[in-house]
């Protein structure tokens, strides 16, 4: 392990048989962690080349098993995201494509550095049951018809042990690094179709347009010679994605969206049918809603980017569902089959939407605009380590995180702001002193006030 640490340290490829020898002594724990570590870090810096990512992914897909889904009939289709802040997509498109007759076998992930992860979102419901049985998941494909999992430790566990690492490390934002861990989990799903989203902007890995053509050109082509076709999406995330940040409360606001009634719908009505222009409540949820359908239109009929009667009768189709309360049915019977108490959850949900209704100062904390302008940058990545500090995300691999711990954007992207206005608020449930002068530090640096109305970025990019 040594001589491939300093191998990879020297800017050299490693081979076939290198990369194995990595990835089975991950897999066995053979490997300590500060070599697996020093590894990691050996890529950051050098990189690796196209050869040298797919025979890492491989081998991390064959770290353990793949699951079988051969009786299942249908499309099998999946997304996944290479991580935001306040990316909740995962737990409408699921239930969204199933409801139209699409299978989606999912497995997610947890936190990783700044960002959320869905299957954090997940264990904020109670009950949620994280079953792995092979039998269990074709009967949920072939009842429900899709399922949200994270890895059980014969999934891909070499990925498992790998991405808690990187967690912890900062080795996260490296390409090859992250084609290998995204799609070692996709490639044993045994999928007909994957649809990636490619964030892109402050709270994204990859904070240009350039490093995220080049992390989508990577893992479509890798997974497209592994087999499975995969489009993908770069999309802005350089807001938090939505008007909520944080494990329940996210998981709430996705629930909210799959209603067939309320700001969600309505939002998505003016966006993609009526074309008409959105008040400001609409605005605040815009770019959730723009991306998540984008989302949706994309899994549902791949050849949707380049043929636009095929795009109209995805959108269609999907507005249709929606519209029905079809979504909504398809959600609750998933969350229902993973053994999830809907009802436990909005009920956990409700409290914190309570205190900040109520502005509660025991533990809701506002962030005021420091002076009058145009709400015109957000620093993500400070506001998703801002989150991790106050505990829901992880500092260590080992940290249990809070699930109550939220955060509300009160302004959308470009929208004039009054000295003095709140900018976003905090709850906590334990909410100290030291906490709000974070929120303050951290905000004062993160959120910016420009003298004149922005240009902000498209949210499809
Ligand atoms: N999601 C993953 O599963 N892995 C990464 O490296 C980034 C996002």
């Amino acid at each position: 392990m040594n001589e491939i640490i300093a191998r990879k340290k020297a800017g050299l490829k490693l081979t076939k048989a290198e990369i194995d020898r990595v990835v089975k002594g991950v897999t066995t724990g053979e490997i300590p962690d500060y070599q697996i570590t020093a590894l990691l870090m050996a890529i950051c810096f050098q990189g690796m080349d196209v050869e040298e990512r797919s025979q890492l992914t491989r081998a991390m897909a064959e770290s353990g098993k793949r699951l079988d889904f051969s009786a299942v009939k249908g499309v099998k289709v999946d997304k996944h995201s290479t991580g935001g802040v306040g990316d909740k997509t995962s737990l409408m498109l699921a239930p969204w494509l199933a409801a139209a007759g699409r299978k989606v076998p999912m497995i997610s992930g947890r936190g990783l550095g700044f960002t959320g992860g869905t299957l954090d979102k997940l264990a904020a419901i109670p009950g949620y049951y994280f079953e792995h049985e092979q039998a269990r998941l074709t009967a949920h494909l072939n009842t429900t018809g899709c399922f949200i999992i994270g890895q059980s430790a014969d999934i891909a566990p070499a990925d498992k042990k790998i991405y808690a690492l990187r967690d912890v490390t900062a080795t996260v934002d490296e390409i090859s690094l992250i084609t290998a861990s995204i799609l070692s989990k996709k490639l044993t799903e045994d999928l007909d179709v994957l649809v990636m989203d490619v964030k892109c902007g402050s709270g994204a890995f990859m904070q240009n347009l350039k490093d995220a053509r080049a992390l989508a050109t990577s893992i479509a082509n890798t997974a497209n010679k592994a087999g499975v076709k995969t489009t993908c999406l770069i999309t802005a995330m350089d807001f938090p994605l939505g008007r909520y940040t944080g494990n329940t409360i996210e998981t709430w606001e996705a629930f909210e969206f799959c209603k067939p009634t309320g700001i969600y719908l309505e939002t998505a009505e003016k966006l993609f049918v009526k074309k008409a222009k959105l008040n400001r409540e609409e605005l605040l949820v815009a770019s959730l809603v723009e991306i998540t359908v984008e989302l949706a239109v994309a899994m549902l009929e791949p050849a949707s980017r380049t043929n636009l009667k095929a795009r109209k009768n995805a959108l269609a189709s999907l507005m249709g569902l929606w519209r029905s309360g079809a979504l909504r049915q398809k959600m609750e019977a998933w969350v229902k089959a993973q053994l999830g108490d809907v009802a436990g959850l909005e009920k956990k949900a409700e409290n914190i939407l309570k205190a900040f209704a109520a502005n509660d100062t025991k533990t809701v904390y506002n962030y005021r605009a420091p002076a009058a302008g145009y709400f015109s940058h957000a620093d993500s990545r400070a506001i998703g380590n801002l989150m991790v500090d106050l505990g829901a995300g992880r500092k260590k691999s080992t940290d249990a995180v809070v699930d109550q711990v939220s955060l509300e954007m009160l302004k959308y992207p470009g929208e004039p702001v009054k000295k003095g206005e709140s900018l976003l608020r905090i709850y906590k449930e334990d909410l100290q002193a030291n906490d709000c002068k974070q929120v303050d530090a951290v905000c004062k640096l993160a959120l910016k006030i420009g003298k004149s109305k922005p240009k902000i970025a498209k949210n499809i990019l």
